[in-house]
């Protein structure tokens, strides 16, 4: 029986267009979700929108059009997106749809039902772009701890969760799930927030009108947190808890930024202990990119848009530098100089020379036949070691989440194989007749790691994993059993490859 996987994105607020930044969570689980997939599991990959709250309101008005108008329109913006950068998603959710707007009521309902939701009053600092009360204390200079942004003082009849009552649980919950939060440090972050006590949360608003209706008070909305987190298990179904809910929750990973983890991490698994059910696996926050050294914002205009980087460098060079740039966890830089550099070297010199050369012998060599492999020496076979051991290391980091580290694994493969032509000289072997086999053989290591390399590459670029295979005469699409030493069979045409990657010359404006 094979093993479910579940893993989701954020979804993302209509009120501002798709950027690098949004751009790299969801290809970090488009290429988790893959990589799973390729490893045998039944994958539910989920991404989505949130359409909701004041901020979607204002924009919409600002705009001149609805909100409902204006969230199409975003919408289809990062949809698009999605599938120009590879995205093979399994569903893709909106908080305006009938289906989550029903589950969201019901959780709400539920909670009220068992006195976990309440009516009450409030007051304190408000930050309208993040939609965050802060207490007096939380305040930095009197601005918002997050953005930095003025505060202004509100009060309104809201309705309340009972957090507070679920803080020991959570606690210890956390302290008995060491992997819970990810990274680790992030983890000691929220483990001393939740320390400091939990309040009860305000979970509506009755300040505007777009959002989901409190069930039964309609002046009320429904505060866009609660709704959109829900949206993780409002598309497997939930309330009903059989098909998908029951295949896939709880979900093996929330893929978030770091600036939303302590909604993930301690508001969410409270609502959830409130429903009743079961917290997620893993929570896993990584950092944010700046531009050329600097934040990333409209007012600056450096917003990198991915749709140009695309079209300028190719879909899968993007994919590959976002991951392979920054280990994921940490915050990193892009700069257009880095990128080209990232192409030139590690996909035009390593990756796509060393299958150009390799191509090229066996065409002239053995006339495209890829011929039997002979006896290995110690020089292949430690050669072999390395590509079969490439692997497990592949499998432990991404385990880990460890993309830049799983990219390193196979480009020490690569490197190897390069190497592995310098060492064993097969323009020599060529000029004698009696070393026929042995050049045999040599070819068949080359060929036969790169088509490891390759099938492994299929996560991250899928479009460069499909030509290289077929270069190297495979026409089916790795999966476990293929990856394996020795699936290249004698006999196969070995066609001679292109340039994967040509060098980029001119320096990037
Ligand atoms: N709507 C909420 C999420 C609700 S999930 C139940 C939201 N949306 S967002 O569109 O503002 O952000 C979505 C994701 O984009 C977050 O994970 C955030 O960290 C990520 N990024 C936005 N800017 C970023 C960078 N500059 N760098 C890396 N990721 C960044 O928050």
């Amino acid at each position: 029986m094979s093993r479910t996987f579940y893993i989701t994105t954020p979804i993302y607020y209509v009120n501002d267009v798709p950027h690098i930044g949004h751009a790299y969570t969801t290809l970090a689980a488009d290429v988790l979700a893959r990589y799973r997939r390729l490893m045998g599991d039944k994958v539910f990959f989920l991404t989505g929108t949130d359409e909701h709250g004041q901020k979607v309101e204002k924009a919409a008005n600002s705009a001149g059009e609805t909100p409902l108008e204006l969230a199409d329109r975003v919408m289809k913006r990062f949809d698009s997106l999605w599938a120009k950068l590879g995205i093979e998603y399994s569903d893709f959710i909106r908080t305006t749809q009938e289906r989550h707007k029903a589950g969201v009521s019901h959780i709400f309902s539920q909670l009220m039902n068992k006195g976990d939701i309440y009516l009450g009053e409030y007051e304190d600092w408000y930050c309208t772009p993040c939609e965050t009360f802060w207490t007096e204390t939380q305040l930095i200079d009197g601005k918002c701890p997050d953005c930095n942004r003025p505060v202004e003082k509100l009060k309104e009849e809201s309705y309340f969760f009972r957090m507070s009552a679920y803080q020991e649980q959570l606690l210890a919950h956390i302290e008995a799930n060491p992997d819970f939060i990810q990274p680790k440090s992030k983890r000691n972050e929220i483990l001393a927030f939740v320390k400091e006590g939990l309040r009860d949360l305000s979970v509506s608003r009755t300040t505007f009108n777009w959002g989901i209706p409190v069930p039964g008070n309609d002046r009320h909305v429904i505060y866009v947190w609660f709704d959109a987190l829900s949206n993780y298990i409002t598309a497997l179904g939930y309330p009903d808890q059989s098909g998908n809910f029951k295949d896939f929750w709880p979900v093996d990973v929330h893929l978030i930024g770091k600036d939303i983890l302590r909604f993930h991490a301690v508001y969410w698994p409270t609502f959830l202990m409130a429903a009743g059910l079961p917290l997620p696996k893993k929570v896993f926050a990584h950092g944010w990119w700046t531009v050329e050294g600097q934040k990333m914002s409209k007012s600056l205009q450096n917003v990198v848009e991915p749709n140009m980087l695309i079209d300028k460098y190719g879909v899968d060079a993007v994919r590959y530098f976002l991951l392979r740039e920054v280990p994921f966890g940490l915050d990193g830089d892009f700069s257009h100089a880095a990128l080209v550099n990232r192409i030139n070297s590690d996909l035009a010199n390593d990756l796509g020379n060393l299958l150009n050369r390799t191509t090229a012998m066996i065409n002239k060599y053995f006339a495209g036949v890829m011929p039997p492999c002979g006896e290995l020496d110690d020089t292949d076979s430690a050669y072999r070691a390395k590509s079969v051991a490439m692997l497990e290391g592949v499998a432990g980091q991404m385990g880990e989440l460890a993309f830049s580290k799983a990219l390193q694994c196979i480009w020490e493969v690569i490197s190897a194989g390069n190497k592995y032509i310098d060492e064993t000289a097969p323009w020599t072997l060529a000029k004698d007749p009696g070393k026929r086999e042995r050049l045999a053989t040599v070819m068949y290591c080359l060929a036969e790691s790169q088509r490891l390399v390759y099938s492994l590459l299929a996560p991250f670029m899928p479009a460069t994993s499909a030509k290289g295979l077929d270069y190297l005469g495979v026409t089916s699409a790795p999966d476990q059993a293929t990856l394996a030493w020795g699936g290249l069979a004698a006999g196969t045409n070995i066609t001679k490859a292109e340039a994967l990657f040509p060098r980029i010359e001119e320096r990037s404006e």
